[in-house]
């Protein structure tokens, strides 16, 4: 059973998730190095330290996990880390690496220090996590030379090398693979100030200029993540180019572009508005199963639980409880719907 995102809607614009259109402009606004990327702080304080005594000791850094929701800086900072080290990066990613020969291709012509970077790597197939499993710790490739009865093991040395691993679904890892990672990262989600200062850094490298009542809007409306951060302000630019004579994109008019794509005041697009509204109406406010949820907004679990949940319940309206989920007060709030009186005694 696959139990992957399939349906996670590619025209909803506050997807987290990479879309074709972000490619370069990904790319484009990436922060090179550690300096430039904003928040995350915890993390920064033990990658700076991390790195630092990697290259007093002249050595390659310990093999890094990274954990976080998509659009948050999991690939980003892989790629910092490639810089401040002054190393190559080899990316790849879970589903990638089909075969064993695939694998050991990629770990044969690697250098002395060098990054491995494999996206999704709770998508990787068993057989290839153990040719992994020697790799991280011994650096070394048991490749089988022959078949049949004259078939035999050969070791092969491999230069010591890191691999740095992403994630959004931490409990699809195995705990052996957990395990050979010397250092655990999780992405928490931004600050409003973290947010408010990455549009600032986008929008100056964009070339667009807005008012600072603009640039909060759009950190507010971004879902504490700095890739609908960058879509967004991609399309307010679009839409201030020909609605607007001004070469300030003003706050009535970024409000209006973001209007315009269904994002309200606080994030929330038309399919979290029906996710809450379903719990509600449908659910009587919950509590009701994600398998049962999910049917019904017409998404899979998966998406459900690594894309709407974390910033839903993040913002106050969703809570999880041992017997499913429950719409808050403040998503009936929200939603301008009156809240049944007995509301709080759910909420356990
Ligand atoms: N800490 C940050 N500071 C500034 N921009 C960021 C930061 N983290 C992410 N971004 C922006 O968000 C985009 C998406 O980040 P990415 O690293 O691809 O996310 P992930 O790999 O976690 O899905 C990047 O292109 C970058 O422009
Ligand atoms: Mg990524």
């Amino acid at each position: 059973m696959s139990i992957e995102p399939t349906t996670n809607n590619p025209d909803r614009i506050i997807s987290p998730v990479q879309k074709d259109e972000d490619g370069s402009l990904d790319t484009s606004l990436r922060p090179q190095v550690l300096k430039e990327y904003i928040g995350q702080e915890h993390i920064k304080n033990n990658l700076e330290i991390l790195i630092e005594a990697a290259k007093q000791r002249n050595e390659a850094v310990d093999h890094v996990l990274l954990h976080g929701g998509p659009g948050l800086g999991k690939t980003t900072l892989a790629h910092i880390i490639s810089k401040e080290m002054n190393v190559q990066i080899r990316a790849t990613s879970g589903p990638a690496i089909e075969r064993a020969g695939d694998l050991a291709a990629i770990l044969t012509n690697l250098n002395e220090g060098d990054i491995l970077f494999i996206d999704e790597i709770h998508r990787l197939h068993k057989t290839i996590e153990e040719i992994l499993y020697p790799a991280m710790e011994d650096f070394a490739l048991d490749m089988v030379v022959g078949k049949g009865p004259s078939a035999r093991t050969v070791r092969l040395d491999l230069p010591r090398f890191t691999v740095i691993g992403a994630t959004t679904r931490m409990s699809l890892l195995s705990s052996p693979l957990r395990d050979r990672f010397g250092a655990h990262y999780k992405f928490e989600f931004y600050q409003p100030e973290e947010m408010t200062d990455i549009v600032e850094r986008s929008a100056k490298i964009l070339d667009v200029q807005l008012s600072s009542e603009a640039h909060g809007l759009i950190a507010k409306r971004s879902r504490s993540t700095p890739r609908i951060a960058n879509r967004l302000l991609r399309r307010v630019r679009d839409y201030a180019q020909v609605k607007s004579e001004d070469t300030v994109v003003a706050q009535d008019i970024a409000s209006q572009a973001l209007d315009m794509l269904n994002v309200d005041e606080l994030g929330l697009d038309n399919t979290d508005r029906k996710l809450l509204s379903t719990i509600i109406k449908t659910f009587n406010g919950g509590p009701v199963g994600i398998q049962t949820l999910a049917a019904s907004i017409g998404e899979d679990v998966d998406t459900l639980e690594t894309v709407y949940e974390p910033f839903l319940m993040q913002m106050g309206f969703l809570a999880r409880t041992p017997r499913g989920r429950v719409a808050t007060e403040a998503a009936y709030a929200h939603l301008g719907i009156q809240p049944p009186v007995d509301t709080q005694n759910k909420l356990i």
